[in-house]
């Protein structure tokens, strides 16, 4: 579905991204894993085109386009680290931004509530200011935001950061969910053992290459994943 090749990111003389390649197939969750720096998110940026990138990207068979609207209508959506909710907006108007990009503006309004349904807090608090929800209901935010461009692919940048365990959980088993709708998913996480447990490919970069891919078991053995994250204090819990 989405297919990436000889990928190369740099910011000046920082190559952050080097000769990335890999594939995520339609339906199915892959989990882009990997330390602090190791390039994951230059990867998923450029992949939005949201950076300049040299390689071969292609979508559902053609050339993926480098614009990031064009990127978003042709059906990739990203939710980017840190989230990127608009604090002082409120809820529903997050949403309707989420929706900007399309064309059946009339199925929008059914949409939104589709996510108040999916996500009952947002419901609740949908005239209220996006900026006083808790993080985990604004990683819930971005989420249905992305999800009312109609995305085919989600791509999550660390959707678990700073949330505590249950809410982490919650993240998680989301995806899943997302997973048995169809959508295909590129997970990007530090917190690399739990999201093999939940993913059906995995890809491992280190320092802006790829270390390893496959079947998550195959990542978990020889101690790759320690070696990877070595350093990080756990991160790879
Ligand atoms: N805006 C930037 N300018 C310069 N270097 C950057 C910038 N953003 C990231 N980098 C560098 O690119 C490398 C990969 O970063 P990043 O893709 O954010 O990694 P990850 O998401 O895996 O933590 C790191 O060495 C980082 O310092
Ligand atoms: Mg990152």
């Amino acid at each position: 579905m989405l297919e990436v090749r000889e990928l190369e990111v740099a910011y000046g003389p920082i190559r952050a991204v080097r000769g990335l390649g890999f594939a995520v197939p339609p339906g199915q969750v892959v989990a882009l894993i990997g330390a602090n720096g190791a390039g994951k998110s230059s990867t998923v940026r450029a992949i939005a085109g949201l950076l300049p990138r040299r390689g071969s990207l292609r979508f559902e068979g053609k050339p993926l386009p480098a614009a990031p609207e064009a990127v978003l209508r042709a059906g990739i959506a990203l939710v980017p680290e840190g989230r990127g909710i608009l604090q002082r907006l409120t809820v529903e108007e997050n949403l309707l931004l989420g929706a900007a990009t399309r064309r059946d503006r009339a199925r929008i309004g059914a949409e939104i509530a589709a996510q108040y349904e999916r996500f009952p807090i947002l419901g609740l608090r949908r005239h209220g200011l996006a900026g006083l929800l808790s993080g985990g209901e604004q990683q819930m935010l971005a989420i249905a935001r992305a999800l009312l461009a109609r995305p085919r692919l989600l791509i999550l940048d660390e959707p678990s950061i700073g949330l505590a365990p249950k809410l982490v959980e919650q993240v998680f088993r989301l995806v899943e969910e997302l997973r048995a709708t169809g959508l295909a998913i590129l997970l990007v996480e530090q917190k690399a053992r739990q999201t093999l447990r939940i993913a059906d490919h995995a890809v491992l970069l280190e320092t802006g290459r790829l270390r390893a891919a496959g079947p998550p078991a195959a990542l978990t053995a020889d101690g790759l994943l320690a070696k990877a994250f070595l350093g990080e204090g756990g991160a790879a819990g």
